[in-house]
């Protein structure tokens, strides 16, 4: 049987009843920006990194159904721009010192920054007071890092089972809540093997005793680009999901 297409900058992309346009492009090799969505996890929606145009409306690939006929808008130089706005505002509502930040090379916000070709943070940092956590033996929770994209609350719930991460209050004032009577990760169950220790896309939760070893120059995104690296990855996620 024949798949039902839509279009994506132009270009006839066949679709699986059900997938989402962000599942559509991957799975035809079309790269979306991205950072809270995973094809591992169900979609979340709140990042707006992968907002396209779709019949002339913004809408979140992620989470936007994918419909015959559908005339999707991309890699424009309009929805670039809101991209790096977006990546811009991510950067100045947190502490993302890159330099300093073990997970420097290997951070999706850092490698979708440059992949937008973002020069500056153009707004002012609000420098955030945010609680390190480092009472786990081998995890440390750095909040100032954190993006609120939820992987770690999906993966912590539904994979490992064990429901050790929330998100609390709003705005400026979003907290990563560890759900522990003492609040802190060492009165927690999560264990350094756990996907909800490896999957955090930025520096936020990080293994102890591994940092560096990847040295820099060589590390994921030093060598490729973000939307190389998301696409070799998640192409037979998606595939696999949908056969
Ligand atoms: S700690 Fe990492 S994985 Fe968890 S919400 Fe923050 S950025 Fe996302
Ligand atoms: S990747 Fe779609 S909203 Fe974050």
């Amino acid at each position: 049987m024949t798949k039902p297409f839509l279009q994506i900058d132009g270009k006839p992309i066949p679709y699986t009843a059900g997938q989402t346009i962000m599942e559509a492009a991957t799975a035809a090799g079309i790269y979306i920006p991205h950072l809270c969505h995973n094809p591992e996890f169900e979609p979340h929606g709140s990042c707006k990194l992968c907002t396209v145009k779709v019949n002339g409306r913004n809408c979140s690939a992620c989470t936007f159904p994918a419909a015959d006929g559908q005339d999707v808008l991309n890699d424009t130089a309009e929805l670039n721009e809101l991209r790096r706005t977006v990546t811009q505002l991510l950067f100045v509502e947190g502490n993302h010192l890159c330099p300093s930040c073990e997970k420097s090379g290997n951070c999706q916000l850092q490698a979708a920054a440059y992949f937008l070709g973002m020069v500056d943070a153009h707004f002012p940092f609000f420098y955030p007071a945010r609680e390190l956590d480092g009472s786990h033996p081998d995890i440390l929770l750095d909040r100032d890092r954190c993006i609120f994209c939820e992987l770690c609350v999906r993966a912590s719930r539904d994979v490992d089972g064990k429901n050790v991460f929330a998100i609390g209050g709003r705005g400026i004032d979003s907290r990563l809540i560890v759900n522990s009577p003492s609040g802190k990760l060492a009165d927690t169950p999560i264990a350094a093997t756990d996907k909800a220790a490896r999957v955090c896309p930025v520096g936020a939760i990080l293994v102890k005793r591994r940092g560096f070893e990847v040295p820099i120059g060589e590390r994921l995104y030093d060598r490729h680009t973000l939307a190389e690296e998301s696409l070799e990855r998640e192409e037979p996620i998606v595939e696999s999901r949908h056969d």
